[in-house]
């Protein structure tokens, strides 16, 4: 019975398979969209850029998005050794937001928006992923009991579910004709609720990967040091503050953009620093039981070390002034939601999908490759989008005016090379998905055959007596 239990799909695993699926199909339509700069106007009439845009960037969110509810919820359940609160609660809440995903990426492909940029859909779309979210907090907190003594990963899934729900509807505020009739006011609250959302976002992924860290190593010392309270506390600031550098085209004072920029590396610089010191912490033998996990989870130490470089140049005032607008701004933004968040969401779903029916052994040489060609091909892909961005920065600052085809033509060796690294980092990314998601799916369809006919089984002796 227990083995037969295995093979069934849980629903908080149906969060992770669903959110794989959305980065598959978001490395798609990214590839597409660098198709479309290498040709423009491609398939102007049915799948213009101004619709793969938001086809890219909307599944690239709710994979993050699905990733991070499925693992917070799974390892809150290890956590605590007890069911949920309400698996009722979680099934609605799960097919609340994948029947919203399903019409918000429909509207994209019909060339219906009305949103704002990263949430371009209908406004009224907002509405289940609200309740989905408000769900979503009122089972995690039936669930996870007193906070008394709690390790720092539970108060930061807290906070980030709260602050998530408080600056998604911040983000939504323009509808409201109070606050969209002053354009700066509009502009500051639309921005500074960007920043916060990713700082929610972050929050909850770097409080599942402290949990994943104590876990492979079986030791409960990170979550409960004061280097691990430190990186909630400078979190928290973060979400808090550290918008300042997302408005530095609006007439606020340079000094809060500067702090707020210097402040979001704090958290990077800290998160570095756990990882590198749990690395040390790690006995071989653990490291090769969780080996792919553990790759992971090196491969996001290394690219938050890149982000970092990346960011303290771009916070320099007077770099900034010329990357801004530019690929540079790209490079930074895909740069951190692949190398770090990416990453780390891949180590919680190896954990978590690991178990189950069927090993993952045979499929070791393919994810080896998948994991070494992501990175090689990612740091190229990077690579190339800030040449391309230093080449636009150049041209907008030159007295010359020369014209925008001219510049144009100068970044087409560039986009080549982000185009076929892009072709590379997508088969990376597959190499490792398709193993996670073959075994799931094969699991449950034995476990589907096996209930079928046990059920059978039973409609026959009941037919007998
Ligand atoms: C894990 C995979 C990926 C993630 C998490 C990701 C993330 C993102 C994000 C967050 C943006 C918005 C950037 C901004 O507004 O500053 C973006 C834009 C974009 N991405 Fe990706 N991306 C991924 C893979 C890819 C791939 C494989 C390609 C293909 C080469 C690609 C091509 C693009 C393009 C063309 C844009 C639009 C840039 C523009 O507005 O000019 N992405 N991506």
């Amino acid at each position: 019975m227990e083995r037969l239990h295995r093979n069934k799909i849980s629903t908080e695993k149906i969060f992770i398979l669903f959110a794989l699926l959305l980065l598959a199909g978001a490395m798609l339509f990214g590839l597409l969209g660098a198709l479309q700069y290498l040709i423009p106007g491609l398939l102007k009439s049915r799948l213009s850029f101004e619709r793969v845009r938001p086809l890219h960037v909307s599944s690239v969110v709710f994979w993050i998005i699905m990733a991070t509810m499925g693992t917070a919820i799974s390892f809150l359940q290890e956590h605590t050794g007890k069911k949920l609160y309400s698996a009722q609660l979680l099934g609605i809440q799960l097919w609340i937001f994948i029947l919203t995903i399903i019409c918000i990426l429909t509207s994209y492909c019909l060339g219906i928006f009305g949103g704002r940029e990263y949430w371009e859909f209908p406004p009224l779309l907002s509405i289940p992923v609200v309740i989905g979210w408000i769900l979503f907090l009122i089972n995690f907190i039936k669930s996870a009991g007193s906070l008394k003594n709690q390790p720092v990963y539970v108060w930061m899934w807290l906070t980030g579910i709260v602050f998530f729900l408080f600056t998604y509807i911040e983000s939504n505020l323009w509808v409201l004709p109070y606050f969209r009739n002053n354009v700066v006011n509009d502009m500051t609250i639309q921005w500074k609720s960007y920043g916060s959302m990713v700082g929610s976002w972050n929050m909850l992924i770097y409080g599942s990967s402290i949990f994943l860290m104590d876990k492979i190593s079986n030791n409960k010392t990170y979550s409960h040091s004061s280097i691990a309270f430190a990186l909630y506390f400078t979190g928290l600031f973060n979400l808090m503050f550290n918008w300042g550098h997302h408005i530095y085209t609006l007439p606020t004072q340079p000094y809060v953009k500067n702090i707020s920029y210097l402040v979001s590396m704090t958290e990077l610089v800290i998160l570095g620093r756990i990882i590198y010191n749990w690395k040390h912490s790690v006995s071989a033998a653990k490291k090769l039981f969780h080996e792919t996990a553990y790759r992971f989870l090196l491969a996001a130490d290394l690219w938050i070390f890149l982000t970092l470089l990346l960011a303290i140049a771009m916070s320099v005032p007077a770099i900034n002034v010329y990357t801004h607008g530019t690929h540079i701004t790209v490079a930074h933004t895909m740069g951190a939601t692949i190398g770090i968040n990416s990453f780390l969401l891949l180590a919680m779903a190896f954990d978590i999908l690991n178990e189950g029916c069927r090993s993952l052994e045979p499929y070791k040489k393919m994810l080896n490759r998948g994991i070494l060609t992501a990175n090689i091909s990612l740091l190229i892909f990077w690579l190339s989008l800030i040449a391309a961005g230093i080449i636009k920065a150049r041209w907008q600052m030159s007295g010359l005016q020369l014209p925008f085809s001219v510049m144009m033509q100068a970044l087409r060796p560039w986009f080549i090379i982000f185009f076929l690294s892009g072709i590379a980092l997508t088969t990376g990314f597959l190499l490792i998905i398709y193993p996670l998601v073959k075994n799931q799916l094969v699991c449950h369809l034995k476990w589907t055959i096996k209930r079928r006919k046990s059920s059978i089984r039973t409609k026959a002796a009941l037919a007998m007596e």
